[in-house]
């Protein structure tokens, strides 16, 4: 496959060339592409050197497939000039989750959709991965009819200033601001854009996009999403009510049965998720599982995943894999 990585300079697209080092993802060419400031600095892969190419050049070298992860504004302006060329295009931005002419998958959940059809394929929000990685197998056992959640989330779900601005927080240095205000010692509750209705653009994503993945707009979410100055790795406190009930025991059995999930629930050893051990791996690890004790059929748990990893470049690289596996590209 001749890959093109698209924001290959970036925090996610720094990950997914790792990530497609690691899972000997079949590369044949890699072509990695930059903003303009970047084109002509290499980038090296799996011991070889490759130069930053602009967009333009990037299409014109027509890749098999093109993971996008360089903004949403790029992502419209280009991805579809990459699908016109013949490109199957994986794109990590919000530019096409909710488009309903776009596929928006995690291939545990719904990979099965996807089509010889599909050019542009939407890769969910990072914070809403997690969260469905662990709500679809409760959805199917015991059927979700609302879920609150509230976010904690890494500066590395920013970007690269955003890293910065904590690291220069740190060390004292007075520099470039990714975010309204200081993040060190601080939480902001305030991820993404603020739209009319008061709430996030981040907030609306978690709000919306679980229906889509699941096919289901049944249930409802409420979302507040939080930013912490954790360096990576986003934390979820959920709150889902279902219609019927369940029995804690057999909750933890089906999340400890889902592939991608990992259980990590022993009040007595002090075992929960943490972003400090979810970093760099694939899992979604899910803890303090224990029942709402003021509504029935309710359900407390706790999510952290590595957002750079399945909330962004694995489960792309996961995507791109399905369809080669399938013959879809
Ligand atoms: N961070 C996360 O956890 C996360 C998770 C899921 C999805 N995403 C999405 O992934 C995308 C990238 O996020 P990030 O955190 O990696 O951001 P980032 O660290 O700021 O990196 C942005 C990347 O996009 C490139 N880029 C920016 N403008 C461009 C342009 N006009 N043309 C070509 N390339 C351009 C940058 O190139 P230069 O280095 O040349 O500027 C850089 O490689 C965003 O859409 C974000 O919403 C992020």
């Amino acid at each position: 496959m001749k890959v093109a990585v698209v924001g290959a300079t970036g925090m996610v697209g720094e990950v997914m060339l790792k990530v497609l080092a690691e899972r000997n993802f079949p590369v044949t060419e890699l072509i990695p592409v930059a903003s303009e400031r970047s084109v002509g600095k290499t980038i090296t892969y799996k011991g070889t050197d490759y130069k930053v190419v602009g967009l333009e050049t990037a299409v014109s070298m027509r890749p098999d497939i093109a993971l996008f992860s360089a903004g949403g504004d790029t992502s419209v302006e280009w991805a579809p000039k990459f699908a016109e060329a013949g490109t199957t295009v994986v794109d990590n931005s919000s530019a096409w989750r909710m488009d309903p002419t776009k596929k928006l998958v995690v291939p545990e959940i719904n990979a099965n959709e996807l089509t010889k059809e599909d050019k542009i394929i939407a890769n969910p929000n990072c914070s809403t991965i997690q969260l469905v990685m662990a709500l679809a197998p409760l959805h199917k056992a015991f059927t979700m009819k609302r879920v609150v959640v509230s976010t904690y989330q890494s500066v590395s779900g920013t970007g690269v200033k955003a890293v910065k601005q904590l690291e220069n927080e740190i060390a004292g240095i007075d520099g470039e601001m990714a975010y309204p205000y200081p993040i060190g010692r601080n939480a902001l509750p305030h991820c993404d854009v603020f739209l009319e209705n008061g709430y996030t653009k981040e907030e609306m994503k978690l709000a919306q996009e679980p229906q889509k993945i699941l096919s289901d707009s049944t249930f409802s979410v409420s979302a507040t999403a939080v930013r912490i100055p954790t360096a990576g790795g986003h934390s979820e406190s959920v709150n889902v009510q279902f219609e019927n009930d369940f029995d804690l025991a057999e909750v933890r059995k089906i999340l400890s049965e889902t592939p991608g999930v990992v259980v990590q629930d022993n009040t007595a050893t002090n075992s929960y998720p943490m972003p400090i051990y979810a970093h760099d791996k694939d899992d979604v690890f899910v803890g303090r599982i224990r029942r709402d004790e003021t509504q029935p059929n309710t359900l407390n748990m706790w999510i952290v995943a590595d957002n750079l990893r399945k909330g962004a470049a694995t489960n792309t690289i996961q995507i791109a894999e399905y369809l080669i596996k399938n013959e879809l590209v």
